[in-house]
């Protein structure tokens, strides 16, 4: 399959990836994940982003638009690919449409995680992501086996930069601004299924199945 999730910063996107990468045999394209790695690595890509990031602000379309189209050459997202984060704005979404029909075919579902903004501080502010593999942990609703520490690797978990409580807002904002639109862009085309994000991560896992069967 060919999917999207949508909705705004700690909604349980990156959460509920890897479950429906397992189910449907799927690559998963993070362009959040893929801009830190970049930021980290000091290219000159996250060179340009890094700031932008930070402030909680959306990275310029061409960057991101650049960076899905040479991931969607990788064999492993022919047969179908998950895109997490990616398109945010009206302009990505209509770049997408391109990309996928110069290739002859086009997304089957959008998955858009609905929640209230008041229940995302507490996620956003807890939140522990191991850098390498995207995998995120929280304090309180899903803690690691041993505190501070990948429970896959071993290795320590972060903190992102982005992660506060002031930087939230701009997220936020972004969100209602930029990225809302592309929800209608894609209800018009009738492949927009409504998740109750603000569920335990079992039963939105539950509700994304049911919205994928
Ligand atoms: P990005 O990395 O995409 O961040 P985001 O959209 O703000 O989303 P998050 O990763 O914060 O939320 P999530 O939904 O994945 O939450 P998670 O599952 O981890 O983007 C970062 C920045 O990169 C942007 O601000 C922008 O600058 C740039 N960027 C990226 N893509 C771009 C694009 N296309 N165009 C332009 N710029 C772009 O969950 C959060 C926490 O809650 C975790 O601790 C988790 O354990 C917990 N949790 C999850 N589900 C539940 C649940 N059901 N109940 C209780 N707790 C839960
Ligand atoms: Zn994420």
């Amino acid at each position: 399959k060919r999917l999207i999730l949508v909705g705004p910063p700690g909604s349980g996107k990156g959460t509920q990836s890897p479950i429906v990468k397992d189910e449907y045999c799927l690559c998963h394209l993070a362009t959040g994940d893929m801009l830190r790695a970049a930021v980290a690595a000091k290219t000159p890509l996250g060179i340009k982003a890094k700031e932008t990031m930070e402030k909680g602000e959306l990275v310029s379309d061409d960057l991101v638009v650049g960076i899905i189209d040479d991931a969607l050459k990788k064999p492993s997202c022919e047969k179908g690919f998950i895109l997490d984060g990616f398109p945010r704005t009206v302009a990505q979404a209509e770049k997408l449409d391109e990309m996928l029909s110069k290739r002859g075919v086009k997304v089957d579902k959008v998955l858009n995680f609905a929640i209230d903004d008041a229940i995302l501080e507490e996620r956003i502010t807890g939140r522990w992501i191991h850098p390498s593999s995207g995998r995120s942990y929280h304090t309180k609703f899903a803690p690691p086996k041993a505190p501070g520490v990948d429970d896959v690797t071993g290795e320590p978990l972060i903190q992102r930069k982005d992660d506060t409580a002031a930087v939230l807002k701009s997220r936020l904002e972004a969100f209602h601004k930029q990225t809302e639109p592309v929800i209608d862009y894609y209800t018009k085309k009738g492949i927009v299924a409504n998740l109750p994000a603000e569920k335990s991560p079992q039963e939105v896992t539950a509700e994304v199945k049911k919205a994928l069967s």
